[in-house]
């Protein structure tokens, strides 16, 4: 047999392989009998071989909703942004793999890579870094709403706050119609005014003026030069603490559909300006079973030490159905393996502690539980391993921020996650998000005037 013939006996089988394939995976159906009635739901497969089962028609077709309280089987969209594989323990950013960019890249560039879909360009980075600086400074008018805060009001109220307020202080940024560059000109105000706002909200905890930034530094140093500046230049400028709070934002910046993001897709879905749908997502972030649990394991962990660090004691209470007690910074939603971002915060907390020379008891005593926990048959059935905030707080005390503070440096590390998301909500013209329910109240009843009731 000719070789041509071979070549394309080859490709035909190729190419009728390719388009079977497709056609079974695009053909895919899910098939719901209803009253007798079968309805062929299409089957969507990711790029990542994920199934789900498009219910995008099923009340019209069946007069049927489906119920899912928590979303924990339910997926709201299609996005380009983050991969985790849940099982595995996989994270990746637009492909690229958490450990590489947290190796190897920074976190401006993990911004704009998250918000943009690619890595930038030598050229395109600088624009985007000398952009965003150009936007650290603040509006001095927001100095005075601010300075009515109470001294002890939680960091990340006042985050909340502040952020919303952008939209007082930038109102060019409103327009739900922006264009490509207004929307960019927003993006970039909203990165470069976070670092100083954080700054803020530390200074006033601690009753110190406020630093301002400056040109000659980069994102990072600027921060921690507007936290730490006029204290410590030394410690902050330290090559590990400057390293590690690169690690840890990049490490936060996204992590697909987890509670706060689907708050900024949801209030954004609304055609809610940016600031409007970030101060959402840092209120979500708050609570201590999400973002808040960075600072509610150290408080934990505290609580462990003072009572004589009976890791035992507390794993005991965590298993008991009548004790509220939780091991903070441990379990997850999606991960039924380690967080792959746990294990690198972990390695990096302890080269951060030893380089600065800092020995923080419950670092060990944080050990010493997830050692107990992994090897606990109630943790192990239930695959809870460490999250991203067990190890994380350790490293920010570390570092000299104050435990309410941790949630606001995960909100940090978190724009561009939420930027990104709210951008391609937006870029995919999703609809306003407004889920169905069963309603179980009461059916009809006739209104009794007050003095008969
Ligand atoms: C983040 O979603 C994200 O991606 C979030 C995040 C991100 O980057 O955006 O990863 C950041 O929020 C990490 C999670 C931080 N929160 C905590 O560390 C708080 C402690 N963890 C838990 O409250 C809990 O694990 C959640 C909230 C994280 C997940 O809760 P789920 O998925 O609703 O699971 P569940 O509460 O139904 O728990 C399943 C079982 C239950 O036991 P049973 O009823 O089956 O007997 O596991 C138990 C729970 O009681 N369990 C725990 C536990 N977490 C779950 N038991 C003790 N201690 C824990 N921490």
């Amino acid at each position: 047999m000719s070789f041509k013939l071979v070549l394309s006996l080859v490709f035909l089988i190729e190419f009728y392989t390719f388009v079977y394939t497709r056609k079974l995976i695009m053909s895919e159906t899910a098939s719901i009998n209803l009253n007798g009635k079968t309805l062929e739901l299409s089957v969507i497969t990711g790029t990542e071989n994920e199934k789900a089962i498009d219910i995008s028609k099923l009340r019209d077709q069946s007069g049927y909703i489906t119920l899912d309280p928590g979303f924990k089987n339910t997926g709201a969209t299609k996005s380009a942004i983050t991969f985790l594989d849940g099982e595995k323990g996989i994270l990746k950013y637009r492909g690229y793999k958490i450990e590489e960019l947290a190796e190897k890249s920074t976190f401006l560039e993990v911004a704009y890579l998250l918000i943009y879909g690619e890595l930038p360009s030598k050229q395109v980075l600088e624009k985007f870094r000398s952009d965003i600086k150009g936007q650290m400074m603040v509006h001095e008018d927001m100095k005075n709403f601010f300075a009515g805060f109470p001294s002890k009001s939680h960091p990340m109220g006042q985050l909340s706050c502040l952020v919303g307020a952008l939209s007082a202080f930038y109102p060019e940024s409103l327009n739900p119609n922006q264009n490509e560059e207004e929307e960019y000109q927003t993006i970039v105000n909203l990165i470069g005014k976070m670092p100083t706002i954080v700054s803020w909200i530390q200074k006033k905890s601690l009753g110190h003026p406020v630093v301002y930034p400056k040109k000659d530094l980069g994102y990072i140093d600027n921060f921690m030069n507007m936290i730490f500046g006029e204290v410590n230049c030394d410690k902050i400028f330290d090559d590990a603490v400057l390293d590690a709070m690169r690690v840890l934002l990049i490490l936060h910046a996204d992590h697909e559909q987890n509670c706060s993001a689907s708050t900024v897709r949801i209030v954004g879905s609304s055609n809610a300006n940016l600031y409007a749908s970030i101060s959402a997502g840092i209120n979500a972030l708050w609570g201590p079973l999400h973002g808040g649990a960075n600072q509610a394991v150290i408080e934990m962990l505290e609580d462990i030490k003072k009572d004589g660090g009976d890791v035992e004691k507390y794993l005991a209470k965590a298993k008991d159905k009548n004790d509220p007690f939780r091991l903070m910074g441990f379990g997850h939603r999606v991960y039924k393996n380690f967080d792959p971002r746990a294990k690198i915060i972990k390695k990096a907390a302890d080269e951060v502690l030893e380089k600065l020379g800092v020995q923080d008891p419950v670092l060990d005593i944080a050990k010493g539980l997830e050692q107990a926990a992994l090897s606990d048959q109630y943790f192990i059935d239930r695959k809870l391993y460490p999250n991203v905030d067990f190890y994380s707080g350790i490293i920010y005390r570390a570092l000299g921020f104050n435990a309410e503070m941790f949630t606001v440096l995960f909100a940090l590390g978190r724009l561009p996650g939420w930027i990104a998301q709210w951008k391609e909500m937006r870029d995919n013209k999703e609809p306003i998000g407004r889920p169905r329910q069963v309603y179980t109240g009461e059916v009809d009843r006739e209104y009794v005037d007050l003095e008969n009731r």
